[in-house]
């Protein structure tokens, strides 16, 4: 397949506070991957993937920064062509649950966003159940009240990885 060849191109955005598998979750979905103890994403990351949809290919870059609010070319160039977002916290960590308003408040200033456009609130570490603190239930609530869609995932042993990106690319196209 000639890499331009493509009938969509789509920019997804991974949100979420450092450490919470945003890396992990994109290698295990791309080439099937998990890293222990991966290093943190230092400025932007843009992982290119091409997906079949029926009889459609989707070219997708995932851009991923713990940091998107920085001011200048960063932040322009991890937003410009967001057609999702994926906002990510970790079952085992409150704090980074607490944060994701924030972060949804963020995107949605910087794109204007409607109401179609489509977000997934994804609780990763799902494999860590003895660490849990955020309770399906409190997250699915969230995620009813603000229009997202919501599943819990383990980049680890890789629960839900493939269904989750898959989703919402179905929404994007
Ligand atoms: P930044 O690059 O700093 O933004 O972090 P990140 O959100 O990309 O997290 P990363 O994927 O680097 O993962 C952080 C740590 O959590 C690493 O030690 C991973 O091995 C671990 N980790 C990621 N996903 C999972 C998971 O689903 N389960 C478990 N048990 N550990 C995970």
């Amino acid at each position: 397949m000639i890499d331009c060849e493509y009938d969509y191109f789509f920019q997804l955005v991974m949100l979420g506070d450092s450490g919470v598998g945003k890396t992990n979750l994109v290698s295990r979905f791309v080439s099937n991957r998990f890293t222990a103890g991966s290093v943190s994403t230092t400025g932007l990351s843009a992982t290119p993937h091409s997906a079949n949809f029926g009889e459609s290919i989707v070219r997708l870059s995932i851009h991923d920064t713990a940091n998107p609010n920085r001011r200048g070319a960063l932040k322009s160039q991890f937003y410009w062509f967001a057609k999702g977002a994926l906002a990510v916290y970790d079952i085992s960590d409150r704090e980074s649950y607490s944060n994701i308003p924030n972060k949804l408040e963020e995107l949605r200033k910087e794109l204007r966003l409607g109401s179609s456009f489509p977000i997934t609130l994804i609780g990763n570490k799902c494999d860590l159940a003895d660490k849990r603190v955020v309770s399906v239930a409190e997250a699915q609530k969230f995620a009813d009240e603000n229009g997202l869609m919501f599943e819990e995932t383990s980049a680890f042993d890789g629960s839900n990885v493939t269904k989750v990106f898959r989703d919402i690319i179905t929404r994007m196209i």
